[in-house]
């Protein structure tokens, strides 16, 4: 049995922590989350432990990423298995701060991301959620001072709008991207995922066959408007209702014309009654 991580919930006793590492020379890895750990989430942990002496893995859900009519008060709070799970991966510190922590009452500075961030996929349809991630994972950088971060290919977007901001401002973290854990059927694990009813359980794979036929289809040389269209009527039938579903470079994310226009990557996201998914998938 591993002893159980430091769970810090100030900066101060954070900075106590963190500081101690630092005299002694040990790498640090951070993984942000916002709790409701499941598989993926264990994922980036045991390769950050791989990559790094000292592991803190952030569990906070974070107010100013969710739009006005989102999920913020719904979203699974699963305090109690998420230190479970942390102390069975042997975790060195939880850094769990209260909103009133991360966002005093005269909190008055954003990080406003462009590039990436305006790509027109996840930013089109949550127009703050990336100021609002830059913003909260700029602040766990300058809480923990890790040498590396964790992060999912899952929310594909947000690891380039976030690989982009320690570039742009020189933040010194090496941003690791980390691939998709999924279930056996293909749905991507999410936090989200237990919104789910059985029936819209048992369809939700068609979103990951959808883009698994597309990129056949593309690898094979199909038309991209052509591939595009097969796969939205694909979920379309299961019961989505699409919100994109679309191919783009896969390190700029900017659309392309050709499928020798470099890496590609699919994106989509879809609404499931009232659950929105989001996926992606390389070419
Ligand atoms: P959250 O949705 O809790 O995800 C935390 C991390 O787990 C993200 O990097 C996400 O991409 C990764 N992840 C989620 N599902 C995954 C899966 N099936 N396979 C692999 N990785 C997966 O993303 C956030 O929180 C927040 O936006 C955050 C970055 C913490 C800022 O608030």
């Amino acid at each position: 049995m591993s002893s159980p991580p430091i769970i810090a919930r100030t900066v101060g006793a954070l900075r106590h922590a963190v500081d101690d590492y630092r005299t002694r020379k040990a790498t640090i890895a951070l993984v942000p989350t916002m709790g409701a750990l499941h598989d993926g989430h264990v994922s980036l942990v045991r390769l950050a432990k791989r990559r790094a002496r000292r592991v803190i893995v952030s569990i906070f859900v974070n107010p100013t990423q969710f739009g006005p009519t989102e999920d913020y008060g719904a979203y699974p709070r699963t305090w109690k298995a998420d230190i479970a799970t942390l102390t069975a991966e042997a975790v060195d510190i939880v850094w769990c701060p209260d909103v009133k922590t991360m966002y005093p009452d005269d909190f008055a500075t954003r990080i406003v991301p462009e590039g990436p961030a305006t790509a027109g996929l996840e930013d089109r349809f949550r127009p703050h959620f990336f100021s609002g991630v830059a913003t909260v994972v700029g602040k766990l950088f300058a809480q923990c001072r890790p040498d590396i971060a964790i992060f999912g290919e899952k929310d594909f977007q947000q690891l380039r709008v976030l690989a982009q901001m320690v570039r742009d401002l020189d933040l010194g973290v090496r941003v690791i991207g980390s691939k998709i854990v999924r279930e056996r059927d293909g749905l991507a694990l999410s936090s989200r995922n237990v919104y789910l009813s059985p029936e819209q359980r048992r369809v939700a794979p068609e979103l990951f066959r959808a883009m698994k036929e597309a990129a056949a289809r593309l690898r094979a040389g199909d038309d991209i408007s052509a591939a595009l269209a097969s796969g939205t009527k694909i979920i379309r039938r299961a019961g989505f209702a699409p919100d994109y579903f679309e191919v783009r470079h896969a390190e700029t994310l900017a659309p392309v014309h050709s499928t020798r226009d470099g890496k590609l990557r699919i994106l989509v996201a879809a609404r499931l009654g009232k659950t929105r998914l989001i996926d992606n998938m390389a070419v």
